[in-house]
């Protein structure tokens, strides 16, 4: 079974720090929801934004959100996705999740899935928030081929599609500008993971995460 990592990604609640802020605020009320319990959108709070650290990385759940409606379109039936966040959060996604298209719908699932850390649907549970570090979770998988995609890396993609017939473990950085973190880079060196590169250039999340589906559905699925 493929698997698919998304590190860091940009998808937080409102960070208590900012919670007072009038972008915040106004934006709160205009939804009728608590400040603490809303998704942190650059594109509506970058006012606030600009005294949390690491902001650059951090505010963008529409990139996510499109990674996961690829995913979750593709033709490869058998697959385990998880979500680490920004703030260390994992959440596991059922590939029979149908996820809202509208950006909007999207992101108020994820203040639910938040708030109620599961979310289910005639008792089928469509995702939920495990209690695991990302350390324990890329260590589970230490019989697979780990892969992490990465500008720099020394593999190509010619490697990564030799990986296909083995279902590898895929981790794609999901946030909006910068390198991964020391600890995520540490973390990868740990487990021998590949450093694969798509080429010398910056590649979105949602282009690398189609990139990989071709390859795998290449490979493994039967289109016809
Ligand atoms: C850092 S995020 C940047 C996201 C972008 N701003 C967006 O809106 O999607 C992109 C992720 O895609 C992968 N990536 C980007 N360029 C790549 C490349 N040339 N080769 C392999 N993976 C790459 C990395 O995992 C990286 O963390």
């Amino acid at each position: 079974m493929l698997t698919f990592v998304f590190l860091e990604t940009a998808l937080e609640l409102i960070p208590k720090e900012i919670s007072k802020h009038p972008a915040v605020v106004k934006d709160a009320r205009r939804r009728k929801k608590n400040p603490s319990k809303i998704i942190l959108d650059d594109s509506k709070h970058h006012p606030a934004m600009k005294k949390i650290k690491d902001r650059k990385k951090r505010g963008r759940p529409d990139i996510i959100h499109y990674c996961l409606l690829s995913l979750l379109d593709s033709k490869i039936n058998e697959m385990e996705i998880f979500v680490h966040t920004v703030n260390n959060n994992i959440i596991w996604i059922n590939r029979k999740t149908r996820l809202p298209r509208n950006y909007n719908r999207f992101v108020g699932l994820m203040e639910d899935l938040f708030d109620k850390r599961v979310i289910k649907a005639e008792n089928e549970i469509l995702m939920e928030i495990k209690d695991i570090p990302i350390s324990s979770l890329i260590s589970s998988f230490s019989n697979k081929n780990i892969v992490l995609m990465i500008e720099s890396g020394d593999k190509d993609e010619k490697h990564l599609r030799n990986l296909m017939k083995e279902d590898p473990v895929i981790c794609i950085g999901c946030f909006p500008h910068g390198n991964f973190s020391n600890d995520i880079l540490q973390l990868m060196n740990d487990v021998n993971a590949d450093f694969v590169s798509l080429g010398d250039k910056p590649l979105t999340s949602l282009y690398v995460t189609n990139r990989v589906v071709c390859l795998y559905e290449n490979a493994r699925v039967q289109t016809y």
